[in-house]
């Protein structure tokens, strides 16, 4: 479904918004802000606070924030010119929620809302959730944004897919190949931030596959899907100028035992499929076998890392070249 939100993205505002997004995207962020009506008034690891003034729409076309919120100390005037104003509920008034982590001040904050904006406590569909970092306006998650895929349990975050779609500079026309693809979400996510020409994904997990084609036909991406083994895949030699990857950390998915098999075979069969030139960007958690196993991989080295956070793990991102031209 397109995004209907609840919410005016062309009315002017005025506004001190916080930005979530996940450690190690922060300058992402920052980089995609720097051409909007934002300024940077404070960064922390996983957020910025920005003054915002001008209309909602630019802002809401970034990947790389999945929260946005308006403090709670600054309700008054968000709801005069600011975000809140531009809240546009599909009927009756603003409904809001009110998260366990505000403690006592829940009932505070609740009957002033309720009496003071005339707004309607209904936890069950909201316009605004209040949590201690702010009041999350609900038309502005990334999932509304751009819609929530069907996910395995080891899926890629798309805040985090966002920036190895970026790290890969995916040029127009270029083969892009995820050997590892779950459901799917680089493949969507390389079809939409870029212009590639063919996508291909491949997973040994048939169950796995069958969530990616419902996610690439949802998005509109056309994508070539097989099953096959990330060491032994069925696309020709030097085809594949950038090949994307979360390859299993070996700790939720697979063990450094497997790793230790897998990521040679794998590596070798980048090394193969990509041409003199070719990038592939890669995300593990087990890195000091990744950095091995790279040098002993003829042709393939690493030129950039950068390292993200995610559920108590430090990944990172790794962008490994292909030598030659
Ligand atoms: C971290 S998940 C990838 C998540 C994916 N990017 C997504 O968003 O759903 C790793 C994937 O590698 C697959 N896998 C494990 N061993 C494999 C192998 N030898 N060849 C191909 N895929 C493999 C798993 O089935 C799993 O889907």
């Amino acid at each position: 479904m397109p995004y209907q939100p609840r919410i005016d993205l062309d009315q002017p505002v005025r506004d001190r918004l916080m930005l979530r997004t996940v450690p190690g995207a922060v300058d992402y962020l920052a980089e995609d802000l720097r051409t909007l009506p934002a300024t940077v008034v404070r960064r922390g690891p996983d957020r910025l606070v920005v003054d915002y003034a001008g209309p909602l729409r630019p802002l809401a076309a970034v990947r790389y924030f999945d929260v946005c919120a308006v403090e709670l100390g600054a309700l008054d005037t968000s709801l005069k010119d600011g975000a809140l104003a531009a809240l546009r509920p599909a009927d009756g008034p603003v409904r809001f929620r009110v998260g366990e982590q505000l403690g006592e001040q829940r009932w505070e904050l609740r009957d002033r809302l309720v009496d003071g904006y005339g707004w309607r406590n209904d936890p069950g569909s909201w316009d605004v959730n209040l949590e201690p970092h702010g009041a999350e306006l609900g038309a502005l998650y990334l999932t509304q944004r751009y819609g929530e895929l069907r996910r395995t349990p080891a899926s890629t975050n798309p805040i985090v897919g966002a920036v190895l779609v970026r790290l890969a500079k995916i040029q127009p026309g270029q083969t892009v190949l995820d050997p590892f693809c779950g459901a799917g979400t680089l493949l969507v996510l390389a079809g939409e931030m870029a212009a590639p020409g063919p996508v291909l994904g491949a997973d040994v997990q048939s169950r796995w596959l069958s969530l990616a084609a419902e996610n690439v036909a949802a998005r509109g991406v056309p994508a070539t899907l097989v099953r096959a083994d990330a060491r032994r895949l069925p696309v020709r030699s030097g085809s594949v100028e950038r090949v994307l990857a979360n390859l299993p950390f070996g700790k939720r998915v697979g063990s450094h035992r497997v790793n230790e098999d897998l990521y040679p075979g794998a590596l070798r069969e980048i090394a193969r499929v990509l041409p003199g030139g070719g990038r592939a960007v890669l995300l593990t958690d087990d890195k000091r076998l990744f950095r091995e196993t790279v040098q002993r991989t003829p042709l393939l080295r690493v030129i950039k890392e950068v390292v993200l956070a995610r559920g108590g793990l430090h990944p990172s991102a790794y962008v490994v070249s292909k030598r030659g031209r």
